[in-house]
């Protein structure tokens, strides 16, 4: 039994989750290592995932979307994932760091205004937080929104934003007071890419996830409406942090994936190759590396649904969300060091794709939050 079937999926979770996979089969795998060589997204893909209703998937009906949760996005995403990670992870963003955010502290003209075309793929989102100063420490955040008259004036440079040169939609964190403790003086906005002062600066080049965007975002005297704010004045950091709990998950389910592709690699080579006159597979090197890698994968899908359940019962899922990105990030960049290590030679060439697992599998430790972001987390819970 595998262990989504141990989580009891719905039937409409487990039939997206199987649609996903067949998405994965025909469009991804056949197209992940050409996203990789030419650092883009195939816009095939771009159209399947709208037909799909992908890009809507945790958006309300009422608001276009398929108004599922968390355990049918981690379903998708760990599917996706297993076949591309540079899809998945803009797959990830988009719903969990931005449509989520807007369901969560929008307001109806705001969800009316911004939600349909995010279900639809018109927009595509992003989240624009971390800065040349503020990565761990996101608090210390330099960017800037003054108010003038109806509305804010936002200054500053954003980092590291997925999606960036594609989206149609950033929700940028600027500070509002800093006559106040950091965390306490920062809010949220809208901003579309169409505003006047938005531009697309230098456009990140990867170890891995090499298909997806990662750019610069450069605000200068960018005005947006007063009624563009995101949940309250000054409790922007608020809505940043409940966005990563969901954001994490996702990453979680990344990693999953990542690492179910490269268990799958690594039986079929077991299988195959042959060494002193039997198949690699026969030998105990090799399976108690299978069984470790295929043991800490179903430990880390468990706790992403785990962490996903919790989201959807409306319960704070912190600690749950941490420990899953932890752990699957941790399972993830196992199972790639294993899948590569049996591969031998080949594994550290272009003619195996496990290289690009194993690059890919690597920034699941650093965003969303790094390992030692999530043990603090953790450890904070803990104790508090
Ligand atoms: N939900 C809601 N509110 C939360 C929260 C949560 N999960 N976690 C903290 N808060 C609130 C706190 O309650 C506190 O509120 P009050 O002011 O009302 O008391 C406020 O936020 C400040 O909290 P902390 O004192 O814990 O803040 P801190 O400065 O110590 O920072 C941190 C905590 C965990 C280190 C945080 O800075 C952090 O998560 N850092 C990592 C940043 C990160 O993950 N960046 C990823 C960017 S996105 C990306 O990677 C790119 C991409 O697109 C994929």
């Amino acid at each position: 039994m595998t262990t989504t079937a141990m989580m009891g999926l719905d039937e409409d979770v487990a039939m997206v989750r199987d649609m996903a996979r067949d998405f994965a089969e025909n469009d991804l795998i056949p197209r992940a290592t050409q996203h990789d060589r030419q650092a883009d997204i195939d816009p095939v893909v771009f159209q399947k995932i709208g037909e799909l209703g992908l890009w809507g998937l945790t958006i309300p009906e009422a608001f276009g979307g398929a108004g599922l949760g968390n355990t049918a996005l981690t379903a998708v995403l760990i599917e996706l994932n297993r076949g591309c990670a540079s899809t998945g992870v803009t797959l990830s963003v988009h719903n969990s760091l931005v449509s989520a955010p807007i369901s969560r502290f929008g307001t109806e003209d705001q969800k009316r205004a911004w939600l349909p075309r995010l279900a639809s793929g018109e927009l595509i989102g992003s989240y624009c937080l971390t800065e040349a100063n503020a990565g761990s420490d996101a608090a210390g955040l330099e960017t800037t929104a003054t108010r003038d008259g109806d509305h804010y004036v936002l200054n500053g440079t954003k980092l590291w934003v997925t999606n960036g040169a594609w989206a149609g939609l950033y929700i940028v964190y600027a500070r509002t007071n800093s006559s106040v403790s950091k965390a306490k003086g920062i809010s949220a906005f809208l901003v579309p890419r169409t505003a006047a002062g938005v531009s697309v600066g230098k456009h990140e080049k990867k170890t891995g996830i090499r298909g997806s965007c990662s750019v610069e975002i450069v605000l200068e005297n960018v005005r947006v409406p007063a009624g563009n704010l995101l949940g309250e004045l000054d409790r922007g950091f608020n809505v940043a942090m409940d966005t990563l709990d969901g954001g994490r998950i996702g990453i979680a389910a990344q990693a999953v994936g990542i690492g179910r592709a490269c268990l799958e690699a690594a039986i079929k080579y077991a299988k195959e190759r042959e060494q002193f006159g039997r198949p690699i597979g026969d030998f105990q090197a090799i399976q108690w590396k299978l069984a470790d890698m295929a043991s800490q994968l179903d430990a880390a899908e468990l706790l992403t649904y785990r962490a996903a359940a919790k989201r959807d019962s409306k319960q704070s899922c912190n600690r749950e969300a941490a420990m899953a990105k932890l752990m699957a990030s941790r399972a993830a960049n196992f199972a790639a060091d294993e899948c590569l290590q049996i591969h031998g030679g080949a594994g550290y060439t272009d003619h195996f794709h496990v290289e690009r697992l194993f690059r890919d599998a690597r920034i699941t430790e650093i965003y969303e939050g790094a390992t030692d972001i999530q043990r603090l987390v953790i450890a904070r819970s803990l104790l508090s």
